[in-house]
């Protein structure tokens, strides 16, 4: 495979003249994967040679209940074929429109392969049993701070959340971290997977999994 350097014309007043050329090699038909998600396995397993730990990250979109969209970053912990998992906090603005509206996106970007890779679906909660597991292999610093966290509350000031942390470690003494409720995990269960190859001219590979009728329908997308 064929990673191209980054292009881009050092004129940095006018973002129109900002030029990339997509150099690497081509997606066809017939090198897809029949299933999406050994595709997807194949194509973040090449993420992680160049991209390392950002492999992992991408974007989550949700909407609320009268359409009004929002997106983040979140990491990626686990996927299987039941969805892909993250974890956050439900009171934030992510959790609140995902009880609203379960219908979600999330979208991986790989610069250096100049791919994206783009999946929508229905989200739910991951059993209390697993989050659970995942919170205790947590770092304790990192456990600490989602306990301590207002989740997506205003604070006054840095020196505010710190003092949280604080009474908290103080609390707890060398005792476990209590997995504050709302701290959970989702997981989206994709019913499409776009696959995207960054191609010369701006004539770029697209393909998009469907599921009907629990079998995956392929179609190759106009850039
Ligand atoms: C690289 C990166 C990784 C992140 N990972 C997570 C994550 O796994 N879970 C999470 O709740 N927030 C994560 N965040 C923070 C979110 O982007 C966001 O600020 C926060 O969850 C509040 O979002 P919301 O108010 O839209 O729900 C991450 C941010 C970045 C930049």
């Amino acid at each position: 495979m064929a990673f191209s350097k980054e292009k881009v014309v050092p004129n940095m007043s006018n973002y129109q003249d900002y030029r990339r050329e997509y150099e690497a090699d081509g997606l066809r038909r017939q090198q897809l994967q029949a299933d999406p998600w050994q595709q997807f396995r194949r194509w973040l397993a090449e993420a992680e040679q160049v991209c390392h730990h950002d492999a992992t990250s991408m974007t989550l979109a949700t909407a609320d209940i009268d359409g009004r969209p929002a997106a983040r970053i979140v990491l990626l912990k686990e996927f299987d074929e039941q969805g892909l998992v993250w974890y956050t906090d439900s009171r934030s603005d992510k959790g609140q429109q995902l009880a609203q509206n379960p219908h979600a996106a999330l979208l991986f970007y790989w610069a250096p392969l100049e791919r994206q890779v783009r999946i929508t679906g229905t989200v739910d909660a991951v059993p209390e049993d697993a989050v659970d597991a995942y919170f205790l292999n947590r770092p304790r610093d990192s456990q600490i701070s989602a306990a301590a966290s207002p989740q997506s509350r205003i604070v006054a000031n840095r020196e505010a959340l710190e003092q949280r942390v604080e009474s908290l470690q103080t609390q707890i003494g060398d005792g476990p971290v209590t997995r504050p409720g709302a701290w959970i995990g989702y997981r989206l269960q994709p019913q499409s997977f776009e696959f995207w190859q960054g191609q010369p001219s701006r004539l770029h590979d697209r393909f998009r999994y469907q599921l009907t009728d629990s079998s995956w329908h392929i179609d190759r997308l106009a850039p």
